[in-house]
């Protein structure tokens, strides 16, 4: 994206002051217009269709393609098989870094998954090429596919997550189970989960020499994925471009380059013409990511005054057959209540599915709904009101590691949160509440957490000779509002007005803005922005106080501010310069500066980084049918410094909604005989609709945090979903006094 008009609001807007203002989306208008660009909207001059064949049976082999039946078809220009597939510089079985994920690009005729692309088939017309795909009538050699948690022997990872221990404790568990006097043990089931992002993914690939590649493609991760194809195709970084202006989402599963890209670059290598491939919505149940299944049982020791003694957490989850991506749900109990014991560990099994990925709160998403329902149980078992048994086992340090926190408000969001839900007048006793309807009402709460994580990015800056500014960075905007709130930490790091400001992101040959992704885009690049801007003003504040002719000689660097495109002596407001001038006096056209951001290791090494927050849920149970109603949703939430509080709920309610989703929609079913997922598209792979969405609030509390980076941002993205899932259970469990411990909560069981 260059040059985005802007679209603020005006009455909200402060002179001197961007951040912390509720601005509109800049790129709202053109977006919900239908004039922002996505990439499968770009047909450069000569583009040709691609279509994926993928896989019928989950483990085998590929033994026949009517390739000839396909090509007979009058559209269709070539087919790509294993046969014929460009060669790669580099094995697309490699892998370099957690962040990278092994490849299924026709490298052979093994079927590891079902859904795994077999052939390309690139037509004159989608419709030729899709007509090609069914020409090709695949025959296979079928093997039985290991399926689910039980399908094979398990092994304990060497990692989870992107590479974390799998397994951690402090004290000993064992004997502070065996003496607490009372005793809690629970197994929760989440189910996979895919992303089903809105944009599938897609690219449109365009190699414009033989060593030089253009594409159009959704990217969470601009910079990595340049130097995944880089390494795939054997070609500088620099040759390579990669536009990504708007993004329909991503919910980590675009931070990885996919399988379905780096065939659309192969196909264009291929034919040699540009070619666009875009997922079908089927074909994103497998080769692009998900969240995997778990098993979660959680053993808690409880002793006088509900306090926690012990704490075990053990998760079973799975990888693909072929590489590794361990969901990390145990470490939820590392950081949320206090215990002298703890002990988590993880087990893993292989599978025939695609392989896991980052899916929106990895680990903790899945962790937290396990740990939140067992924390609930325990404050059963103990008679004690589940708000007062958390408050009982607040954690003052982080738990596990004994660090202090950097910042911890998380009272707070309990007291704001339950005040405004009326949590005092809930009743005890579960079935004790009903509507005027006669309804089932139960209320419940999930403790919410997320680890303030930071990548690295760094930022360009610009003041040109009219003052106005210019700030550069490969800023990922997957619809969260990267590009407004950063926009705002641009004018106020660059002490003009937002109105001055042209922001350039959303592509590649800009300063690399690291991830969007683990919630840490706002602080990695906001932070590189913010350095880059005051980079600037510094070196304008430096030519001006060595000045004579400046009002400002003689002030020193650490003697003005700067605001609306102008530098003022703090102790004489009225002695003032704009940048335009500075610069015209200097003779200069413009002046330059840059920063980065990243992870500060001093703040990790000594503090524990989480933000925090609570959901409250009320739901409705229709005693007879037990049909189930989520009616509000009450959360607060603090994590640090708010850049822009209208984007920040938004975001919080669109985690809140993923726990409505978590808790009683989405999930996907495995056919064990075949390996196939069953509900594999939109109709039948259930996420919330409007009708299902209750009413929303989402407190923000004040939060200063001094340690965990310069501009004490936490980060808001994946928070949201990991309270209001467990909240959701745990409020049914108070309607009807059912214990649903597998997601999604279904009719039946509660009958
Ligand atoms: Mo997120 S799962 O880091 O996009």
């Amino acid at each position: 994206m260059s040059d985005l008009p802007l679209a603020s609001s005006p009455a909200h807007r402060r002179h001197g002051s961007n951040m912390g203002q509720p601005m509109t989306r800049r790129d709202g208008i053109l977006k919900v217009t239908g004039s922002a660009t996505y990439a499968a909207d770009n047909h450069p001059e000569g583009m040709l269709h691609a279509v994926m064949a993928v896989s019928a049976i989950a483990s085998g082999r590929v033994s026949a393609l009517d390739v000839a039946a396909a090509k007979a078809h009058p559209g269709v220009v070539e087919v790509m098989t294993p046969e014929n597939r460009p060669a790669l510089a580099k094995d697309p079985e490699d892998r370099d870094n957690p962040f990278m994920f092994r490849l299924d690009v026709l490298q052979n005729d093994r079927v590891r998954y079902a859904n795994q692309p077999i052939a390309v088939v690139i037509g004159e017309t989608l419709e030729a090429a899709q007509e090609g795909v069914r020409l090709l009538s695949p025959k296979y050699e079928s093997e039985t596919p290991n399926v689910g948690l039980d399908g094979a022997e398990s092994f304990v990872p060497e990692a989870v997550g992107p590479g974390a221990p799998p397994a951690a404790s402090i004290g000993d568990f064992d004997a502070g189970y065996a003496d607490a006097p009372t005793r809690v043990e629970a197994t929760y089931e989440t189910p996979p989960q895919y992303h089903n992002a809105m944009e599938p993914h897609a690219i449109v690939a365009h190699w414009t020499a033989k060593d030089r590649l253009s594409i159009d493609t959704p990217s969470q991760g601009i910079s990595a994925a340049l130097g995944r194809l880089s390494g795939l195709f054997g070609i500088p970084v620099e040759n390579i471009e990669i536009r990504t202006p708007f993004l329909g989402g991503g919910f980590g599963s675009k931070g990885a380059v996919v399988s379905p890209q780096v065939l659309g670059v192969l196909a264009a290598k291929l034919v040699g013409k540009p070619v666009k491939l875009v997922t079908r919505r089927d074909q994103m149940f497998g080769p692009v990511g998900h969240r995997a299944p778990t098993r979660q049982t959680l053993k808690l020791g409880i002793g006088e005054g509900g306090l926690l003694g012990a704490i075990s957490h053990h998760t079973k989850t799975l990888s693909s057959a072929f590489d590794e991506f361990f969901e990390g749900s145990s470490a939820a109990s590392h950081t949320l209540y206090a215990s002298p014991a703890i002990a988590t560990s993880h087990e893993a099994v292989r599978a025939n599915t695609g392989t896991p990925m980052f899916m929106r709160a990895p680990g903790e998403a899945s962790g937290s709904i396990a740990l939140e329902g067992a924390i609930d149980e325990a404050a059963e078992a103990c008679g004690m009101d589940p708000l007062a048994f958390r408050l009982a086992n607040y954690a003052e340090k982080e738990p596990i590691s004994g660090k202090p926190f950097s910042s911890k408000r998380l009272r707070e969001c309990y007291e704001q949160a339950a005040a405004r839900f009326g949590w005092e007048e809930r009743t005890l006793a579960p079935r004790s509440m009903r509507d005027e309807d006669g309804l089932l009402v139960g209320w419940g709460v999930g403790t919410a957490t997320f680890p303030a994580v930071m990548f690295a990015a760094e930022a360009r800056a610009v003041i040109k000779a009219d003052g106005s500014g210019v700030m550069e960075s490969s800023i990922e905007d997957m619809g969260q509002g990267a590009w407004t709130a950063l926009a705002q930490i641009a004018a106020d790091g660059l002490g003009i007005d937002i109105e001055e400001l042209t922001f350039r992101g959303g592509e590649s040959g800009l300063p690399d803005a690291g991830v969007a992704g683990g919630s840490g885009h706002t602080a990695t690049a906001g932070n590189a922005i913010h350095a880059a801007g005051v980079d600037v003003v510094r070196k304008l504040a430096e030519l001006a106080t060595n000045d004579e002719q400046s009002p400002l000689f003689g002030a020193g660097n650490a003697g003005v501010d700067a605001r609306d495109g102008r530098l003022y002596r703090r102790d004489d407001e009225t002695r003032s310069e704009s940048y335009a001038d500075i610069l015209a006096r200097a003779g200069l056209s413009e002046i330059e500066g840059s920063g980065t951001g990243a992870a500060d290791s001093a703040a990790q090494e000594h503090y524990a980084l989480h933000a925090h927050g609570v959901v409250f849920a009320e739901v409705k149970v229709d005693p007879d049918l037990c049909q189930m109603r989520v009616s509000r949703l009450v959360g607060a939430f603090a994590a640090g410094r708010i850049i822009n509080p209208r984007l920040v709920e938004s975001q919080l309610f669109g985690g809140m909604i993923w726990g409505v989703s978590f808790a009683l929609h989405e999930g996907a079913k495995v056919d064990r005989r075949s390996g196939k997922v069953m509900n594999g598209d939109l109709a039948e792979y259930h996420v919330p609709v409007n009708a299902d969405v209750p009413s929303l609030e989402a407190i923000l509390v004040d939060e200063e945090d001094p340690h965990v980076n310069p501009l004490g941002i936490k980060g808001v993205g994946e928070i949201g979903i990991t309270g209001s899932a467990g909240a959701i259970a745990n409020a049914i469990w108070h309607a009807t006094g059912t214990r649903v411990r597998r997601f999604p909560v279904r009719i039946a069981d509660l009958v």
